[in-house]
């Protein structure tokens, strides 16, 4: 069975920096993974853990990402926002922790998960994009030119 896309990327989702949407779109194929997987498949226990487990760790590293942008450009709304991604990464360790119980994933756990980065992106993220192209922060920057591209590459070997 071919896999199912729960969130289709359509440029809706697209927050106007390549270097972003990049990232979007990986947190995106993850929670599309775990909707095939959990929802339509079935699968084992310990699969379903392991996508969970990606999706904690990368949307961890993801929203680091966009903290520290905010540090170095002096993002104005930048508390605000941690605030929602505090909340957003609470919520998914809590979903972690309850599954870990027994509580098996059900299209209520993924709706929540597709409303989060659905709404965050376009209410949320949306935001700094004039705030990032007016401090320099380039809409196209392939893998191999952006800073963040290197930090990237050095930290997957
Ligand atoms: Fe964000």
């Amino acid at each position: 069975m071919a896999d199912k896309d729960y969130i289709p990327w359509s440029e809706d989702l697209s927050v106007g920096l390549e270097e972003i949407d990049e990232q979007h779109k990986i947190l995106i194929n993850l929670i599309n993974r775990l909707f095939n997987e959990a929802i339509l498949k079935r699968a084992d226990k310990a699969l379903i853990s392991d996508i969970l487990d990606e999706l904690i760790q990368y949307t961890i590293v993801h929203f680091a990402v966009e903290e520290s942008l905010f540090r170095i450009f002096d993002y104005p709304d930048s508390e605000a926002h941690q605030e929602h991604h505090n909340q957003l990464k609470n919520e998914v360790v809590n979903f972690r922790k309850k599954f870990q119980d027994d509580t098996p994933i059900d299209i209520e756990l993924m709706s929540f998960l597709k409303k989060w980065i659905t709404l965050h992106i376009m209410k949320d993220d949306r935001k700094y994009t004039p705030f990032f192209l007016e401090k320099g922060f380039k809409a196209k920057w392939t893998k191999q030119q952006s800073w963040m591209g290197k930090i990237w590459s050095s930290f997957k070997g």
